[in-house]
């Protein structure tokens, strides 16, 4: 069996001074906003996991059931020796791609979970013996450097998880896998598609409250991480659709007055009864919406997959 490396590129103190320098930012903004990688420490990482078997929520399901018809296809189009993957949690979808890319030799998982990362690895390793498995706990908007492993390469970013991005850093990040990418590699991207408003409300609004659990969660993260006192029930989960931007915005919204201390970075936040505090846009694409963002990257469409129902769409695009 090949062993599993797991290197870290983002150091604790770092990942810390990022968490200090966006909270202070994102609290005392106006509107006051959190960034959304910060929900997923082990805790976070796990209720995503629980998000994604909920009968609300159809995206895991839709692009799982394109991966599953499709890698064969993808493989094909790019036989990769190097496939590495941004956001890649648990990995487990990316299965399906791992089964099917028989010119594997190296999978590289990035995340910022590093208990994600373990985890996913871990079990890799024993079901795909053979293949290098090597993480790194790493933030994607930041520069990354790659192993040097052989190409060609495929990118994956899957999930729908460039939809956490807002438009400009859409476009900073886009060119900057652009970057990665040398001719004859390519990217494999995962977008959630427009479609009805109340499907869409209820994926981010379970009955069972478990979106309500992975929002606030992100309260927790920043009371253990900064000593803060927020007081989570003191918070209601709010999931709705912009029409005009078509994205769902996830919200907390403060359900009387309150101060909230936060030592470690020597201020008090006060939220008013009402007032909300946005933790996540959740942006859904159309096609020509997609190709045109790539186009802008340098990067151009090649394939256009999706779900039977048309909910989901995967892409594989390649430097121009
Ligand atoms: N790709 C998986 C997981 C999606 S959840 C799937 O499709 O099911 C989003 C993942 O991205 C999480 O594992 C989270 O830890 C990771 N993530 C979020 N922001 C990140 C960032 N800035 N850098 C690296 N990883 C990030
Ligand atoms: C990771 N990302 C694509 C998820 C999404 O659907 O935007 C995160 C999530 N937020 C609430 N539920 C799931």
């Amino acid at each position: 069996m090949s062993p599993f490396v797991l290197t870290r590129i983002l150091a604790e103190d770092a990942m810390e001074a990022a968490l200090r320098a966006d909270v202070r930012h994102g609290l005392t903004a106006h509107p006051k906003t959190l960034p959304p990688k910060w929900f997923y420490d082990a805790h976070g990482s796990d209720l995503f996991e629980q998000i994604t078997e909920l009968p609300e929520y159809y995206p895991t399901r839709a692009e799982r059931e394109i991966l599953l018809e499709k890698s064969g296809e993808i493989a094909a189009a790019l036989p990769a020796r190097t496939l590495i993957e941004l956001g890649s949690g648990s990995s487990d979808k990316t299965r399906h791609l791992l089964a099917a890319l028989t010119s594997l030799e190296t999978y590289v998982p990035v995340d910022v979970s590093d208990s994600a990362l373990a985890q996913a690895g871990k079990s890799l390793v024993a079901d795909f013996p053979g293949l290098d498995v090597h993480g790194l706990i790493a933030d994607f908007t930041a520069e990354l450097s790659l192993p040097d492993t052989p190409g060609p390469r495929l990118l994956a970013f899957l999930g729908g998880t460039i939809g956490n991005l807002l438009p400009a850093e859409r476009a900073g990040f886009l060119a900057s896998v652009r970057a990665m990418l040398s001719p004859g590699d390519a990217l494999l991207l995962g977008t959630d598609l427009v479609k009805d408003e109340q499907v869409l409300v209820r994926a981010y609004d379970d009955a069972a409250g478990v979106t309500a659990a992975f929002n606030k969660n992100v309260l927790t993260v920043v009371n253990r991480e900064l000593d803060a006192d927020f007081d989570p029930d003191a918070f209601e989960h709010v999931a709705l659709w912009d029409t005009e931007r078509e994205w769902i915005e996830m919200r907390l919204r403060a359900r009387s007055d309150q101060s909230v201390k936060i030592p470690a970075l020597d201020l008090a936040v006060d939220f008013a009864a009402g007032e909300e505090l946005r933790t996540e846009v959740s942006a859904k694409f159309r096609k020509d919406g997609v190709r045109a963002e790539l186009a802008s990257a340098g990067l151009e469409l090649s394939h256009w997959w999706t779900d039977a129902q048309g909910r989901f769409a995967l892409s594989l695009s390649t430097v121009r």
